[in-house]
């Protein structure tokens, strides 16, 4: 069953900026892109590293551990040695506020 997780407003996570919120099966890194909220697991598939240490430029999240970089819109692990995609969450937005469907 799918859960909603509300991971509080827009205006608390200004463009070019992430967030991490807790769900209920570990953590999850969101990010404003120019605008636009998206929602993708925080730890780095490549080893167990939290994306929230990371940089993100446009809509390219690179790892800080070894430089592995992420296309946060669709997941897609785009620069070694990441090659293992993110996964991705459904976001919505209500009056500002950031609903995140994620497994219960
Ligand atoms: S842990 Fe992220 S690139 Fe290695």
């Amino acid at each position: 069953m799918p859960h909603t997780l509300n991971a509080g407003k827009v205006e608390e996570i200004r463009p070019g900026k992430t967030k991490r919120v807790k769900a209920p099966h570990g953590w999850i890194l969101v990010c404003n892109v120019d605008g636009h909220i998206y929602a993708v697991d925080d730890l780095c598939t490549h080893e167990d590293a939290s994306l929230y240490l990371g940089c993100l430029k446009g809509h390219l999240i690179q790892c800080s551990l070894h430089g592995g970089k992420f296309d946060v819109r669709t997941g897609a692990a785009v620069e070694e040695p990441a090659e293992q995609p993110l996964r991705t969450y459904p976001v919505t937005l209500t009056d500002g506020e950031i609903h995140i469907e994620v497994p219960a």
